[in-house]
């Protein structure tokens, strides 16, 4: 039998095997790394960050929309690129889900750059890794923090229509309490709540999320509740749009804030955030330094891009974003 000769010559490949199997084992528990496709993807980076400036200067909102995108994803099944899939024969998508219909947007941005990746690097990037990075930039491009994104985030095959309309992504008519509550089964803290609501500085919401803030509630400025209603009417004109923060909308700033402190929060779930509960203190600060507020909303981000991410030989790497291989 070749094995009872001890020669190197056959010590070798079994060696090799155990590395082989090491690597596989490794690969499969893998975790995200800033470095993933450093020598598969070089030009990653730029193609993304150049594919969200042309995005955003042709309309800037689009920088909130692909930033709330993310959100979506990474809430519902983890950050697995799954709100980008079409409905298919044997699936309902997430993209028709009360909090995503008619208000989910950016997909024809994240389709654009997919293409484009598919060009210098075709067949490596996930679709979730390119939303997470669409986000990532889409914030410093609208003059807020940039931070390293941890990538090998690999794309489900499928997703949920179920899951996305199960409250796990909480609606605005959302108490303090159950804002919290919602962050906490996902992993993050009611800190990380607080900063990630401050994506509310940019974008805009439709007036049926608002109605009834604007006519219905007693913590809301006289004067702000006025101007809202002008082009929100009590019935009809649901999707009309107000800025989410009324000052500075295309501005990635800490006025949301700001805005809460004088009762101009536009959801009922922004205004909770600072009604006399336990998150008071925390608006207050975010409000008084720009500079906390950016540590802490880089701090969540990194957390809510870590949520369940697919990785090593799970999901699958798509060729294109709305539809599975
Ligand atoms: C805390 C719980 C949250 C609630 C209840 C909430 C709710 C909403 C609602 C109702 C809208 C308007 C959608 C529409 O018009 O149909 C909206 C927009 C938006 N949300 Fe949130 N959100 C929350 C947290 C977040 C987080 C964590 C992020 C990102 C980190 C985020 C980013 C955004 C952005 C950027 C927009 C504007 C999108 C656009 O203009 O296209 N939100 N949110
Ligand atoms: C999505 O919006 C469309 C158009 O308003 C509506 O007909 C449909 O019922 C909505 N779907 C869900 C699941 O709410
Ligand atoms: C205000 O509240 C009442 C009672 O809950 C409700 O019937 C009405 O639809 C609300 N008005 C608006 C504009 O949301």
């Amino acid at each position: 039998m070749a094995f009872t000769t001890h020669t190197p010559k056959h010590v070798v490949p079994l060696v090799l095997v155990l590395q082989l199997t090491f690597l596989l084992m490794s690969t499969s528990f893998a975790q995200l790394s800033v470095s993933f496709y450093s020598n598969t993807c070089p030009k990653l980076l730029s193609v993304i960050r150049s594919g969200v400036q042309s995005a955003i200067t042709k309309e800037a909102r689009i920088g909130a929309s692909l930033l709330r995108l993310h959100f979506h994803d990474c809430f519902v099944n983890g950050c697995d690129g799954s709100i980008l899939l079409d409905d298919t024969a044997t699936f309902r998508g997430e993209q028709t889900a009360p909090p995503n219909n008619r208000s989910v947007r950016g997909f024809d941005v994240i389709k654009a750059i997919k293409s484009n990746i598919e060009k210098v690097c075709p067949g490596v990037v996930s679709c979730a890794d390119i939303l997470t990075l669409a986000a990532r930039d889409s914030v410093n491009i609208l003059g807020g923090p940039t931070w390293e994104v941890k990538l090998g985030r690999r794309d489900s095959k499928t997703a949920s229509f179920s899951a996305a309309s199960s409250g796990i992504i909480p609606p605005p008519t959302s108490t303090l309490s159950n804002l919290i509550n919602r962050f906490n089964v996902v992993g993050l803290s009611a800190k990380d709540m607080v900063a990630l609501s401050g994506a509310h500085t940019i974008g805009q919401a439709r007036c049926v999320t608002f109605r009834n803030r604007i006519y219905n509630e007693s913590n809301i400025d006289v004067s702000f509740a006025k101007l809202r209603q002008r082009s929100c009417p009590r019935s009809g004109g649901d999707d009309n749009l107000a800025p989410l923060d009324f000052t500075t909308p295309k501005f990635f700033d800490n006025n949301y804030y700001k805005n809460l402190l004088n009762n101009k929060g536009l959801l009922h779930s922004d205004q909770v955030l600072h009604n006399g509960g336990s998150t008071d203190s925390l608006v207050q600060q975010y409000s008084q330094n720009d500079k906390t507020f950016d540590t802490d909303f880089v701090t969540a981000m990194i957390k809510m891009g870590d949520i369940q991410p697919l990785t090593g030989s799970q999901g699958e790497i798509r060729k294109v974003c709305n539809r599975p291989n």
